[in-house]
């Protein structure tokens, strides 16, 4: 196969938010990210489309939420999304994480070994489960690349087997105030998980229809006895990762809603490329989507065998295409198809402040809570996740 019949790796996931607002607050003051384009969704041009990145907007960066302030909260389950993973170098940058969300008031759960990467985790405002995972040991320090078999984890790594009180206690000693380069978020996503109700059949469709590499197939660490498989590029690299839990399939389904994935984008090289991931699909006797003209990238949609959406995005033209890096972000842009209609656009979506807060997003104290009267709601409960 050339390159432009590869899938490069992941390009964007899409979830659903509550409030615009608070999600700019969250993903650029507190996590560091950019906001490379305020748009509308074009299939929904009353409501946002926001897209979070690197300084640029390279595929494999890109966070992008829909804002639907009315909608119910989701849930997780099979068919959706679990959780998303962002990528950091080292266990140094974890722990510094973990001080930095704990002291704005999050609840942060690990560092946990997860026997190929490290991971803490914690939730956005609306809920979703997200994670940060270092980059070693990598997923294929202990077999070779398209030769993997069902493993079982080191028992102390479990759930059951681990010692949480003292993971609990493991954190950076100093206040992280700043995001330094080391820890910035900007490497992009590390891996995205859903959740499936019979893992060889997402098999068929991650490794059979779209070529991808089976990865590795363990366990989730935190419900011993279920599986886990991850898909990828052929080395396996962080960022090309695409994971999924088996579940039941008695148990329960997705429900779309605030708080939970609404897709994921996997990267193809060209428009060339797309058309023959799209006959692919169609000859697996799967319904796509016509080629649809985002922008920044076109895009073709499909599901995967438990309903989930998946979307195959080509890398280019990206998000520079309409606005310069310098100021990429900084106005709502439209699609010339909606341009006419900006003024009742304009009308419908509350403005968003994107002015970069006095103190970073923190201010020791009094973290989050005091700037222009907006704070940051924290949510409650963590669930378990790998
Ligand atoms: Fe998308
Ligand atoms: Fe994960």
């Amino acid at each position: 196969m050339s390159t432009t019949s590869h899938i490069l790796g992941l390009h964007h996931v899409t979830l659903v938010a509550g409030n615009a607002q608070r999600t700019v607050d969250f993903y650029s003051r507190v996590l560091g990210l950019r906001l490379i384009k305020t748009t509308v969704n074009f299939d929904d041009p009353g409501s946002y489309h926001l897209y979070f990145a690197d300084d640029v907007g390279r595929a494999g960066t890109v966070i992008t939420f829909f804002e639907w302030p009315r909608a119910p909260r989701g849930r997780t389950g099979i068919g959706g999304t679990h959780h998303v993973a962002l990528r950091v170098a080292d266990r140094d940058s974890l722990l510094r994480w973990k001080r930095r969300l704990t002291d704005l008031g999050l609840r942060v759960r690990g560092p946990y070994d997860r026997q190929y990467f490290t991971s803490i985790y914690f939730r956005d405002p609306d809920g979703v489960i997200l994670e940060i995972a270092t980059d070693g040991p990598g997923m294929l320090f202990n077999e070779q690349a398209g030769i993997t078999m069902q493993r079982t984890p080191p028992a102390e790594l479990m759930r059951g087997g681990r010692d949480e009180a003292l993971i609990a206690t493991l954190t950076w000693p100093e206040p992280v105030s700043q995001i330094d380069p080391v820890m910035a978020l900007t490497r992009g996503m590390h891996h995205l998980t859903a959740m499936t109700a019979n893992v060889e059949r997402t098999d068929e469709f991650l490794r059979g229809v779209l070529g991808m590499t089976l990865v590795k197939q363990t366990e989730n660490f935190d419900d011993p006895g279920t599986r886990h498989w991850s898909w990828g590029s052929p080395d396996a690299r962080p960022g090309s990762l695409v994971s999924y839990l088996e579940r039941p399939p008695t148990e329960r389904r997705s429900q779309m809603g605030t708080g939970q994935g609404h897709h994921y984008a996997l990267a193809v090289a060209d428009e060339a490329g797309q058309l023959l991931f799209r006959d692919r699909l169609l000859d697996a006797g799967l319904h796509v989507s016509p080629v649809m003209d985002r922008v920044y990238f076109k895009s073709i949609y499909t599901k995967d065998p438990d309903g989930h959406i998946v979307e195959l995005a080509t890398n280019g033209p990206g998000f520079l295409i309409d606005e310069p890096a310098s100021t990429t972000g900084s106005t709502l842009r439209l699609p010339p198809w909606l341009e006419e209609h900006r003024e009742q656009i304009e009308a419908h979506v509350e403005e968003i402040d994107r002015a970069p807060w006095p103190y970073d997003g923190f201010d020791g104290d009094r973290g989050m809570l005091s700037h222009s009267g907006r704070s940051l709601p924290i949510p409650e409960t963590i669930e378990g996740s790998s």
